[in-house]
């Protein structure tokens, strides 16, 4: 996913920036959709921002009474402490507009009371208002970020950083006062439209450069800061003093250079440069939105993989695809789309969790109709397909157990043709494989793929090993055999 970034020449003009860009933003879209849901930052340039909104004679053309607004953090503070973000927000803003902005648009956090004792209950009742309102997707999720990297009350290292399946989380001990906060999760900032992350100043350089270089979000959280359609980054040009030269500076992060670094880190940079070539849609964010939301496990193929899984079929002219092992459907979701038309694709899947979170994603997405997810152990649900007699698939790409692999090899040769096209997935395992006595029966099952593979007499195949955000892995290619 590119982040587009924009470089003004100090923190009062990008203020104004933020403030005549957030104005144009709200008219296009309430001229296509209503009502406007946007989230508030607080710090230096969000407030200076929405201050210079109060002060444009743009802010009449915006219908506010179609305008709601919500906050992305707030320090656990009593009602009306200056340090609340609300607080500001309503000196700078909010109190200016008036009865402009009916007051049940306005969507603060709730300030510590009898009802509210820890940041834990502001943070469940503001999940509460946030649901109440039909949890909407926010179309314009402002952000500042701080020097270590923070957004929102999202810190490095910090175990709010992992909470998943709700969209607020109650955070203590905040390296910066007050220590308790209430905070948008990942998964309510990832739900937002555009995401635009607003920086000034030379002491938030490193942390702007380490996020457009794709740093580890649990070192530069800002990082992990992705909107569905749009990741803009709106920053001054002292902010940007380490990301190289001016030339270098171009609207994707493609054109940094990254860090020089060996290892993990730069495998993750590498597939950040490249992700302009495999860039996803709203539909695939969802979908892995869906499976994070529903406690999936986070072993989908990465967006590069999946691009490699849609360009095979369609290279391939596949007009039948096998899938073992759907999970929240990410990887067929990029196979489907590969389909011509009159193509179908069946994908099978033990877990009915897993299966019913694919189903409604692949439904989403368009592709529910022809896409069949059967649950069950593959093997028994392979057994099935063969007594049906169904007709032979082009391509299968096999990513479930394992130790299963040669099972399902010698399953696939009764459901396909010669010519067509098997690619399994995670062969290597960080290298365990070239390990004859690894305790692991999943390395033990990728061993046995490569016996019954030297001797075979239907299948030619290669492996080729990789290295990426997913880690130090790889893929075996098959091709059926007469
Ligand atoms: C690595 S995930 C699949 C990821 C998916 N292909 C993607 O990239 O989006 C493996 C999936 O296989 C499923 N699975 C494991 N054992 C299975 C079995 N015996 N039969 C069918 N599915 C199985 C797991 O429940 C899990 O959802």
């Amino acid at each position: 996913m590119t982040r587009d970034v924009v470089v003004h020449p100090d923190a009062r003009v990008l203020a104004e920036s933020v403030a005549a860009r957030l104005l144009t933003h709200l008219v296009d879209v309430q001229s296509h959709r209503s009502p406007v849901h946007v989230v508030l930052t607080g710090g230096t340039v969000g407030i200076a921002s929405l201050a210079a909104v109060a002060a444009s004679p743009v802010r009449d053309a915006v219908d506010w009474s179609g305008v709601h607004l919500w906050w992305g953090d707030e320090r656990f503070l009593p009602e009306g402490d200056p340090d609340r973000n609300e607080t500001q927000a309503r000196s700078a803003l909010i109190d200016a507009l008036g009865e402009a902005l009916p007051a049940e648009n306005v969507h603060p956090v709730p300030a510590p009371s009898d009802d509210v004792p820890t940041p834990e209950a502001a943070a469940d009742a503001y999940a509460d208002t946030f649901a109440e309102a039909g949890s909407p997707a926010f179309d314009v999720l402002l952000l500042g970020m701080g020097p270590d990297g923070h957004v929102a009350s999202l810190f490095p290292g910090h175990e709010a950083l992992t909470v998943t399946g709700r969209p607020t989380v109650g955070v203590h001990g905040s390296p910066k006062p007050p220590p308790e906060r209430v905070s948008l999760t990942y998964d309510a900032i990832r739900g937002a439209r555009e995401v635009w992350v607003v920086a000034a100043g030379a002491e938030k350089a490193q942390a702007v450069a380490s996020a457009l270089r794709g740093a580890p979000v649990d070192t530069t959280p800002a990082a992990g800061a992705i909107g569905t359609e749009r990741t803009l980054w709106l920053v001054d040009i002292a902010a940007t003093e380490t990301l190289g030269t001016p030339a270098a500076l171009s609207t994707t992060p493609a054109a940094f250079p990254a860090a020089p670094e060996t290892g993990p880190e730069l495998w993750t940079h590498v597939d950040h440069y490249f992700s302009v070539l495999a860039p996803e849609d709203a539909a695939l964010v969802d979908t892995r939105h869906a499976a994070t939301a529903g406690g999936l496990p986070d072993i989908a193929v990465a967006a590069n993989q999946g691009k490699l899984l849609h360009l095979l079929a369609q290279a391939t002219g596949a007009r039948r695809i096998l899938e073992i092992g759907t999970l929240g459907g990410y990887s067929t979701l990029w196979l489907a789309r590969a389909l011509p038309d009159g193509g179908r694709l069946t994908t099978l899947e033990l877990e009915p969790q897993h299966a019913r979170t694919a189903t409604d994603s692949l439904t989403q997405a368009g592709v529910g109709e022809v896409v069949d997810v059967l649950v069950g152990p593959a093997a028994d649900t392979l057994d099935r397909l063969i007594a049906e007699e169904t007709e032979p698939y082009d391509l299968v790409f096999i990513d479930a157990d394992k130790q299963s692999i040669p099972r399902y090899l010698e399953q696939t040769l009764a459901l396909t043709h010669p010519g067509s096209v098997v690619i399994v997935d995670n062969v290597v395992r960080a290298g365990a494989v070239i390990q004859p006595d690894h305790a692991d029966e999943r390395v033990q099952g990728v061993r046995a793929m490569v016996e019954l593979l030297t001797r075979h007499p239907r299948y030619d195949a290669t492996v080729v090993q990789t290295v990426g955000a997913k880690g130090h892995d790889g893929f075996a290619l098959l091709r059926v055999l007469d």
